[in-house]
């Protein structure tokens, strides 16, 4: 008999990578051209078109926004073609709108699917994260500590000095004390514009990113789907929704977020049998972006299932890629 773990495994893992592979094209068609809109646009048109051919009763639970503010893949919105499990999805068909309106690294189509009731259903608010990748011991990381504790303990655990750790932290002005802080510690900063996703997924490869641990605020839709991509890698992540206003309090309860002040783990955000894709649209420290060669795309992907902790990594030669757009 097929186990559920399976069916997700079995049917949805190929498909999956076409999702993202999809919008990655779509959306590199207009990297540089400094319209992000229109990149975003083209991306979740192609996202959707593919998503809705995937056998699943599929249910967007982080998506573009809220059904008012997004025409498509909306939160609640049903893709899939009805038959097959009831999946529930995390997406993001361009994250980083501004780095691909740029040209600028890191780029990416990020999809994420789990068993019904398995993704936290974050409103689009802010989310307080901090990561690093797998190997540690349980714990070591604490989003109530100070940074300088988070990041010794880190150090320590590693065996090396605190000079010769690297935190990723968003170019923010609300980071400016956080920043201030890492500094102190003697570690080193990678400041990044956009893209907390990679980010976060940095973590997991310090030897080829050159990042120890993410720290800092950013989406909670972004926070949802690297907790998606921990969960398949191993390495810890704690997330807290940042909800400062009632409005945003009321949102939140409204989506099932019963304690507003919870810290929740990866292995909460998100649970059970998760698989996770992303496409470099543009060039990163773990993707390539795609590359255009006369009528073919070729995208580089990385998949992977928590289950098995299986990650591959697919290079993708497309013929026809203006059809993509
Ligand atoms: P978009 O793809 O929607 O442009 O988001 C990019 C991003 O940098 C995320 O990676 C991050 O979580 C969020 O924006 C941070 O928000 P803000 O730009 O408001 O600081």
């Amino acid at each position: 008999m097929t186990t559920r773990a399976e069916t997700l495994d079995r049917i949805l893992t190929l498909e999956l990578v076409r999702v993202a592979e999809r919008a990655a094209v779509a959306a590199a068609h207009l990297r540089g051209k400094g319209d992000e809109k229109a990149a975003d646009q083209v991306a979740v048109d192609a996202m959707r078109k593919e998503l809705n051919n995937l056998s699943m009763k599929g249910r967007v639970v982080i998506g573009e926004g809220e059904r008012d503010e997004a025409p498509m893949l909306y939160i609640g919105e049903e893709v899939g073609n009805g038959d097959g499990p009831e999946i529930d999805i995390a997406l993001d068909p361009l994250e980083g709108t501004t780095i691909c309106a740029k040209n600028q690294p890191n780029s990416l189509a990020v999809i994420a699917l789990a068993e019904r009731g398995n993704l936290l259903y974050a409103p689009d608010v802010y989310m307080d994260k901090i990561a690093i990748g797998p190997g540690y011991p349980e714990g070591i990381i604490d989003i109530t500590a100070s940074p300088a504790d988070n990041i010794s303990a880190l150090a320590k655990a590693k065996g090396v000095e605190v000079s010769q750790i690297t935190a990723c932290i968003m170019d923010r002005p609300r980071h400016a004390a956080l920043i201030e802080a890492v500094r102190e510690t003697g570690a080193a900063i990678r400041l990044i514009g956009d893209g907390d996703v990679a980010g976060v997924i940095h973590t997991t490869d310090p030897e080829e990113t050159g990042i120890d641990i993410y720290i800092g605020i950013g989406g909670a839709p972004e926070g949802v789907l690297a907790a998606a991509a921990l969960r398949c890698t191993g390495g810890q992540m704690q997330g807290r929704l940042i909800l400062d206003s009632p409005e945003k309090v009321a949102r939140a309860q409204k989506m099932g977020v019963e304690d507003p002040d919870k810290i929740y783990r990866h292995d909460e955000m998100a649970k059970g049998d998760v698989l996770f894709a992303a496409t470099g649209v543009t060039d990163g420290n773990m993707m390539q972006g795609v590359r255009f060669k006369g009528d073919e795309a070729i995208t580089e992907t990385i998949v992977m299932r928590a289950s098995t902790g299986t990650v591959r990594f697919i290079r993708a030669k497309h013929k026809d890629a203006a059809k993509f757009a």
